[in-house]
């Protein structure tokens, strides 16, 4: 009878990933041996607080407190870095590295900030550092770009790339919670960092988008930055607001490259419900490729929580396994895209802005915003005020023909208080116009 290849894998942190991992190596451990004729055993765990109470039964596992048990130990053959955080992760992976052992890591931050040299090292050691769950959670956006699209040259990216942000705004949006209680609950369902402000204030998108950016244009993750905001200004009327104007609110993440530079931005944007990433509900992720070759290309799934995770997690030990898995890419040749092909009119760009009508704070707010953005001529044409009931509100809402980072300047420059600007993506149809007061009634 033929025997058995056992490999041994040292996990590096139990918590929802890594609970995840557990349970799927246990309940397919027929399928992957069926597949593989390898039976996967889970050597050692390294947690923080031995005594917790554990999701999974952890009879079986050798817990311990101490990392180097598992990166110095020669019987294990791939380290699966699921604790997050630089400190100490880093330095385990790269020993792990070091000592030839292959890593498969769900780290994003890891690998926005380490990714680069992590990569080198283990190049250097012959070993794979792997990290599908590191975007996009159970959908296999990384292996998309490596492997799938490799003779493509991809000029943007755009999606939805945080399970936790999408979830809040998602319920906020469709049954009315606050901004508190559906954090609580996307905490509750294990979306969120153990730091939840990294998705809130888009940190962790931000980190995803370097990742993708980093495999799709000719950069490395390192030194790209990004143009961040998060959705913690996001109020139960902006939500009002953008569905009487067939819209939602997402936290969305662009990417695009121009031939020359690359371009990253994450924040809250009001796009129309016929968007592509509109439908994008709860813990759900969507990312959008644009590539000269096969087109637009849309990948949904869900992007967070123990089990789509864990099935990223698992088939990169099974592509290790299996030495299919695609080698470190290469650097991309710059090129130069055909921006023909890109969507949207750049030449108009309309923001939403809500901002507290306060004579004090904001003291000749209007007069300052018309006159400054030369909105006086045809002012009703190019200034849309929202809502009748709101116009004699605490809050001015309205859409204005002026990009979100000229206004946010604006209104930073001019200390204005109690502000959010959101993209606006929709057309300015004649259904929103219905929603317009007249802009006297507001200026007055
Ligand atoms: P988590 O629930 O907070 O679990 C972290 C685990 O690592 C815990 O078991 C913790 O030990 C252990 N740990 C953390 N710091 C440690 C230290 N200094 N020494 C020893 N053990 C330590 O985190 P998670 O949600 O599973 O996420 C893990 C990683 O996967 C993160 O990089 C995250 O960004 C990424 N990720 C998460 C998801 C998701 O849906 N949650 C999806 C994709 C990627 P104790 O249990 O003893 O505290
Ligand atoms: N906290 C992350 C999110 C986990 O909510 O998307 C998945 O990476």
């Amino acid at each position: 009878m033929e025997k058995i290849r056992k490999v041994q894998i040292g996990l590096l942190g139990l918590g929802t990933v890594g609970t995840g991992v557990v349970k799927a190596l246990r309940e397919n451990s027929g399928h992957i041996l069926s597949q593989l004729g390898v039976s996967i055993e889970i050597n050692k765990v390294l947690v923080k607080d031995i005594e917790k109470e554990r999701r999974v039964e952890v009879d079986a596992l050798q817990l311990i407190t101490e990392g180097s048990l598992i990166v110095d130990d020669p019987d294990i053959h791939i380290v699966v870095e699921v604790m997050g955080g630089l400190d100490p992760a880093y330095i385990l992976v790269k020993k792990a590295l070091q000592s030839g052992k292959h890593v498969v890591t769900a780290n994003k931050e890891l690998l926005a900030k380490r990714g680069q040299e992590l990569l080198q090292i283990a190049t250097d050691h012959q070993a794979h550092l792997l990290y599908e769950a590191s975007v996009g959670g159970g959908i296999p956006v990384i292996r998309t770009l490596q492997a799938y699209l490799s003779a493509n040259r991809v000029s943007s990216l755009r999606g939805i790339l945080n399970g936790t942000c999408n979830y809040i705004l998602t319920q906020m949006a469709e049954q009315g919670s606050s901004f508190e209680s559906a954090l609580a609950q996307a905490q509750a369902a294990g979306f969120a960092e153990a730091d939840p402000t990294s998705d809130v204030e888009g940190y962790d998108a931000s980190y995803k988008l370097m990742i993708l950016a980093s495999m799709a244009f000719p950069v490395i993750s390192e030194e790209l930055q990004v143009q961040r905001q998060g959705i913690t200004e996001i109020k139960a009327m902006d939500m009002t607001m953008a569905k009487k104007m067939d819209s939602t609110i997402k936290l969305v993440a662009e990417g695009s490259y121009d031939g020359h530079s690359v371009t990253l931005s994450v924040g809250p944007q009001m796009i129309p419900n016929s968007d592509s990433l509109a439908g994008i509900r709860d813990e759900f992720n969507a990312v959008l490729i644009h590539a000269d070759v096969v087109g637009d290309l849309l990948l949904v799934g869900k992007g967070a929580g123990e089990m789509p995770t864990a099935s990223a997690v698992i088939e990169d030990v099974m592509a290790i396994l299996q030495s299919e898995s695609p080698r470190i890419r290469k650097p991309i040749e710059p090129w130069m895209p055909n921006t023909s092909s890109n969507q949207g009119d750049a030449s108009v760009a309309w923001s939403y802005l809500r901002i507290k009508n306060d004579p004090h704070k904001n003291e000749n707010f209007m007069e300052k915003f018309v006159q400054n953005f030369s909105l006086i001529e045809d002012a009703k044409r190019q200034l849309v005020v929202l809502g009748d009931e709101h116009a004699a509100s605490d809050d001015w809402m309205m859409l204005v023909p002026v990009s979100a980072i000229d206004l946010s300047h604006w209104l930073m420059e001019n200390h204005f208080h109690h502000w959010l600007v959101l993209p606006y993506q929709g057309e300015i149809s004649y259904e929103n116009k219905k929603v317009v007061t007249h802009l006297s009634e507001a200026i007055s």
